[in-house]
């Protein structure tokens, strides 16, 4: 077996998990803390992220190369060769080796029997690859990488874009940092980022936001164990910019889990009365206090509670918020570079449910709501499904409710008040924004 072997075996074992429908986030993070080498994890961060994100081309790819499907117990093979065309087509590593590396993996994950099959397919691939290529390129899915109803939605809602926001989620994506400015300004961390020779922009618009050029892995990055620092997405930053609460006020972030735009709002405006952290989940509600703890904020006024944000009366004690965040759950079509397991897991059906989900919280939260306050509803979504068609029909259900208009750079303006981030290259992840005010 070679040194890399069992790294390929790693490598295909979370792959099959991602593929048997399992979040990549709950497999990929246990699997890279069990590797000590970081040039190794990295490599198999790699790998997985290449084979989620190429995984409906090259499950296509296997099929014109197998003369029969693989049997269930060889889903491990089935990833090892997904995570073996990404590596050449995608990572361009060099091909002889990553046919040897599988090969040693498929023997190593005690799947000896396929372990000819599988050199025998790479081989034939890496012979027939140009015709291959033109083959499953007429095939819409193996092209764009991406299921049919996420093309034809995206090709439905955004006619100019499309193309655009499918080839942004088949990219890496930017790393973003959040400066915590309670504990030094955002030039003081660009200091100490570019001594340790991390270079890293500030983002022209967001007072907290700077990206690192490449990105890194959070524990070089000095300050983070500090909390000088957290890494959110420049288009996420914006949530805790447009709610713009006071000092005295008194806050409601109904969707908190797991506390990113919780701590944003806390890192610039300590002095507000409370902030209520609501989540139906228990379990990542937990994760809020570790982020509050890590960023030094655990001296604010923040209570954390575990409720349905939909049925207000199992959880409010009946006293009015100034300002409202839900940062509603949703397809997480705006972050598909972050998080591509998404496109793998959701169907179609799932749209209409959050849409409906989102009408349901927005109608729940909206009574809460203090005359003269402030409702910011947030998806990381780009379909209209969430965004629009959520704010539309409440805005004619709710004539005391009005739209500010939003200042988000680069954000199409939408009918219900929305302000539609698309995924930028260098810039923020899809999201929609629409900020209410109660008359
Ligand atoms: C988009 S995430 C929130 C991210 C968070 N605001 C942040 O910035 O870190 C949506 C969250 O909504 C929670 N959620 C889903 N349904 C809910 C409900 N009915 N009431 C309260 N929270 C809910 C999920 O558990 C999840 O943590």
């Amino acid at each position: 077996m070679s040194a890399s072997g069992p790294l390929r075996a790693q490598a295909a074992r979370v792959l099959a998990q991602v593929l048997a429908g399992r979040s990549l986030k709950a497999v990929l993070g246990p699997a890279e803390a069990r590797i000590a080498d970081p040039r190794d994890r990295g490599l198999l961060h790699a790998i997985v992220l290449a084979g989620v994100r190429g995984a409906i081309r090259y499950r296509a790819l296997l099929a014109m190369l197998l003369q029969k499907p693989l049997p269930a117990r060889a889903a491990p093979v089935e990833a090892a060769l997904v995570a073996a065309f990404a590596q050449i087509e995608t990572l361009q590593l060099p091909a002889h080796a990553v046919v040897a590396e599988t090969v040693a993996a498929i023997r190593a994950l005690r799947l000896e029997a396929f372990a000819g099959l599988g050199n025998a397919v790479l081989r034939r691939w890496l012979r027939e690859r140009d015709a291959l290529a033109a083959r499953l390129d007429d095939n819409e899915q193996a092209f764009w990488r991406h299921p049919q109803w996420l093309i034809d939605a995206l090709r439905h809602d955004w006619p100019g874009d499309w193309q655009r926001i499918l080839e942004a989620g088949n990219a890496e994506a930017p790393m973003w940092l959040r400066v915590n400015r309670r504990l030094g300004s955002r030039d003081d961390c660009l200091a100490r980022l570019q001594a340790a020779g991390l270079p890293a922009t500030a983002h022209p618009q967001l007072p907290d936001a700077l990206r690192m050029d490449p990105p890194q892995p959070v524990t070089k990055l000095p300050g983070f164990a500090e909390g000088r620092f957290s890494v959110q997405d420049a288009s996420a930053q914006y949530a805790a910019q447009l709610l713009d609460p006071q000092a005295g006020q008194r806050v409601l972030d109904a969707c908190a889990a797991p506390g990113g735009k919780t701590s944003h709002l806390l890192e610039r405006r300590p002095d507000v009365a409370s902030v209520l952290a609501l989540d139906s989940d228990p379990s990542r509600l937990a994760r809020i206090g570790e982020n509050l703890e890590r960023l030094q904020l655990r001296d604010t006024n923040v209570e954390l509670r575990s409720g349905d944000a939909g049925d207000p009366s199992g959880w409010w004690d009946g006293r009015p918020f100034d300002r409202i965040l839900l940062d509603a759950p949703c397809s997480a079509t705006g972050i598909g570079r972050r998080q591509p397991d998404v496109r793998l897991h959701r169907r179609a059906d799932d749209i209409a449910d959050l849409s409906r989900q989102q009408a349901r919280l927005l109608d729940a939260l909206w009574p809460l709501l203090a005359p003269g306050g402030r409702l910011l509803y947030a998806v990381c979504s780009v379909l209209r499904a969430e965004s629009e068609a959520v704010l539309t029909p409440f805005l004619a259900r709710h004539p005391e409710a009005r739209v500010l208009p939003l200042a988000v750079e680069r954000a199409r303006r939408m009918e219900g008040g929305v302000a539609q981030c698309l995924p930028e290259p260098e810039g923020g992840d899809g999201f929609a924004y629409a900020l209410l005010v109660r008359d």
